[in-house]
């Protein structure tokens, strides 16, 4: 319960995963994909059949949901679905895209709490999501909030998927990045926003290396 935690919390692109690896990797610490958890959630109602307006249904897979991350070499971070690495299946913007769908349900994000913080183990963890910083854990001693502009963020994507081999249009990525924003900043509960103790850091035009490295500050000063 005690042990560190580093919150890196943002939109969708801001290279909260890329930054959460290396800061990660750097200190030793465990690391938490919260957006992986709710894709998780995502792919197994789709496999599933379970309707997104089906709250008894989503909220039953959710408690039961069956998860894990790997830690061997090249596969550190995937993440397993009942036994079975599921590789890129999370990561098409249908997945994305179901995931905020169900994101916006109390009972779900409920069900999802106690198996979000139960990562928190020593040495620390760093996680990255939504509502690191303002809901799973709001007595982080350190508190990134993590964006860059809408266009920019849809180029990351862009050349993220192309490096994957997954063909898709650039208009497109935008407009549906656009549309998650909203949602994810919309919703009644556990909204996208910076918690009040949260440093901003606008990653537009930055390198990762410089945006780690501004970070560690962050968590050098307070850990
Ligand atoms: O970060 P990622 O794109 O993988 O997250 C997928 C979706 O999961 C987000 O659009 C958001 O709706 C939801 N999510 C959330 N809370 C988190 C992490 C992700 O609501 N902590």
């Amino acid at each position: 319960e005690h042990s560190a935690v580093i919150t890196i919390d943002g939109p969708g692109g801001a290279g909260k995963g890329t930054i959460a690896r290396a800061l990660a990797q750097r200190l030793g610490f465990h690391l938490l994909d919260s957006g992986a958890i709710y894709r998780l959630l995502a792919l197994a109602s789709l496999r599933d059949g379970i309707a997104p307006d089906d709250l008894a249904g989503l909220t039953r897979r959710a408690e039961q949901l069956d998860i894990d991350f790997r830690t061997d070499g090249e596969h550190a971070g995937e993440a397993v679905l009942d036994g079975q690495p599921v590789a890129n299946a999370i990561r098409n913007e249908a997945c994305g895209e179901r995931a905020s769908v169900l994101a916006a349900l109390p009972p779900v994000r409920e069900a999802l709490k106690a198996r979000q913080r139960a990562f928190r183990q020593p040495p620390g963890l760093v996680a990255d999501g939504r509502d690191m910083g303002t809901v799973i854990f709001p007595d982080a001693p350190v508190k990134i909030f993590l964006t860059a502009s809408a266009e920019e963020r849809a180029r990351r994507r862009h050349k993220q998927l192309m490096e994957q081999g997954v063909t898709a249009s650039l208009d497109d990525l935008l407009t549906e990045l656009k549309a998650r924003d909203a949602r994810d900043s919309q919703r009644q509960t556990a909204p996208l926003r910076p918690a009040e103790d949260a440093v901003t850091v606008d990653t537009t035009g930055a390198s990762i290396d410089t945006v780690v490295q501004t970070v560690m500050e962050q968590a050098r000063a307070c850990l």
